[in-house]
This record gives C-alpha cells, structure tokens and sequence, in this order.
C-alpha cells in the first residue's frame, strides 16, 4: 500500500535526524563550566546571586572585574584555598582538581 512507504519513509528520516542529534550532543559533551563547577562541589558553598558559604559568583565578579590578572589570582586561590577576603570563614584548597579546570570554572564565574 502506498501510505505504508510513505510512513517507512517517514520513519526513516526520523531516525537519521536523531542520529545526527546523538552525533552533534556527544562533540559537545565536553563539560560546560557550571558543570565542572558543580562536579566540583564549589556549587556547595557558591551560588550565582546568593551569598551561602562563600560569597555569591556575582558578588566575585563585581570585585575583581577590573584586574587584568584576575581569572590567573583566583584560580590559584581556589587552588590553595583562600582566606580573609570576604569574611571569617576560610576556603578550603582544591589541590586535587585539574588547574586548567579550575581556570575554566573561574572565567566562568567572572562572567556573573
Ligand atoms: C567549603 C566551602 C567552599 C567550597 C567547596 C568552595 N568555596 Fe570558594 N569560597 C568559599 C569561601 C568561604 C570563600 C571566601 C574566602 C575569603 O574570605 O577569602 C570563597 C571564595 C572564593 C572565591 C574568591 C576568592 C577571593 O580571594 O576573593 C572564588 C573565586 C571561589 N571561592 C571560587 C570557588 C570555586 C571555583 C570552587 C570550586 C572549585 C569553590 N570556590 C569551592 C567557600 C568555598
């Protein structure tokens, strides 16, 4: 019957448009920043407009906004932990996380 090709055809195209998704999301499956920084529990502490722990991702981003060298101090202080520039409670290192994962997280937090 002419309406069963039709339908196969249909079906067929279908699923080469979903092979070709699957294709596209898995070349962009490389983490997103937000994700790092999630897998990396500073989502714990951090929000992006709310104060928790550690001071809101906005509030960062607002202070050092200005410094040339901003996104290279910060990563080092996430790094080696941080204390003192925000309040009484101390940031613990993050010596165990890749530093150009931490590079990428921190650029990210500057956009805030
Ligand atoms: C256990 C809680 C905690 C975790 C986990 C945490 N932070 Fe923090 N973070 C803090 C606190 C508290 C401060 C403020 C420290 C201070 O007063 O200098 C801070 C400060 C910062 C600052 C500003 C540093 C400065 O000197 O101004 C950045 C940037 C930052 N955190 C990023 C991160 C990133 C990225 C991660 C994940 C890899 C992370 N934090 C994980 C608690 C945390």
């Amino acid at each position: 019957m002419n309406t069963d090709k039709r339908k196969n055809r249909f079906f067929s195209i279908q699923s080469a448009s979903f092979l070709v998704a699957a294709a596209l999301s898995c070349a962009a499956n490389a983490a997103t920043p937000e994700e790092l920084a999630t897998a990396s529990g500073c989502m714990n502490c951090h929000s992006a407009q709310e104060k928790k722990v550690g001071p809101a991702f906005k509030s960062i981003a607002e202070k050092y906004k200005g410094q040339a060298d901003a996104v290279s101090t910060l990563t080092q202080t996430v790094r080696n932990g941080g204390r003192g520039n925000w309040g009484r409670i101390p940031m613990p290192p993050h010596s165990s996380l890749a530093e150009n994962d931490i590079k990428q997280i921190v650029t990210w937090v500057m956009t805030h």
